[in-house]
């Protein structure tokens, strides 16, 4: 346990660190929030391990603010787990859209379903329909926290437990990094977690609607997003400008 006196003399990166290395995870979460009070953030894919934050944030009434981006092409699933999770923990999850205007003119100059064109659309594609909706959510942030996992892909295994985002001027937080997907999964039987029904149709990392499928048993966890892309699988909401 960290004495008191180190632990108040560390700059807000350290201290942030240290509980996350070394605090239960709870402990960790509200130092945090003590620390940046009404400033920290949460977003929420609604996917499994975003479901275990939740779980964690609502049963132990830590004030942390969660959000959802809808880029309009989610799973009905999706929108159903949305809907469930509000009403078990009786909580608000803000919900986040993409710009009509943005959104009209890629549609208009590319068509509906643009990203199975190329990468540039696919990525045009995230970035109007996530990108941008996740930079509006995270205004007046100082925390953002994610469920990303270190397992989940090659960028993933090489980002820490908490950072500091230059070109965001927040920390970013990602409190399940070292968690393996059976203990993610474990948490959720445990507790009862409510979760997308896709999971459980060999959805593991569920997106977009038309950009996600299931997996087949052996497949690496991600062949399912973008899966006709051969590229490194991310959308760019976890890539540092
Ligand atoms: S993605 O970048 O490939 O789409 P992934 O589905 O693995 O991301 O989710 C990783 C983390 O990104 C989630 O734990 C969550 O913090 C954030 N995230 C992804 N999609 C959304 C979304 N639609 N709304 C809010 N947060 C999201
Ligand atoms: Fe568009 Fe697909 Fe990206 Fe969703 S995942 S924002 S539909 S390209």
């Amino acid at each position: 346990m960290l004495a008191i006196e180190t632990f108040n003399s560390m700059d807000k990166l350290e201290q942030l660190r240290s509980a996350f290395a070394e605090l239960p995870l709870t402990d960790a979460l509200h130092l945090t929030t003590s620390l940046f009070p009404g400033k920290v953030k949460f977003s929420s894919s609604l996917g499994q391990e975003d479901q275990v934050l939740t779980d964690i944030i609502a049963s132990n009434n830590i004030p942390v603010n969660i959000f959802t981006i809808d880029t309009g092409r989610l799973f009905n699933e999706t929108y159903e787990t949305l809907d469930k999770t509000v009403a078990r923990y009786k909580i608000d999850i803000d919900v986040f859209f993409p710009q009509a205007e943005a959104t009209q003119q890629i549609v208009k100059q590319h068509g509906i379903n643009l990203f199975y064109d190329s990468v540039e659309n696919r990525k045009l594609c995230c970035d109007v329909r996530k990108v941008e909706p996740l930079m509006r959510a995270l205004q007046g942030a100082a925390v953002w926290i994610t469920g990303l996992r270190a397992a989940q892909t090659d960028h993933r295994k090489n980002i820490p437990v908490v950072e500091w985002l230059e070109d965001k001027k927040m920390y970013k937080i990602n409190p399940l990094l070292y968690w393996s997907y059976d203990e993610v999964i474990e948490h959720l039987n445990k507790h009862t977690v409510p979760y997308n029904p896709l999971h459980d149709k060999g959805f593991i990392s569920i997106g977009c609607a038309p950009c996600t499928r299931a997996i087949e048993p052996g497949e690496d966890p991600r062949a399912g997003r973008w899966w006709w892309e051969i590229s490194q699988k991310e959308c760019g909401l976890h890539l540092v400008k």
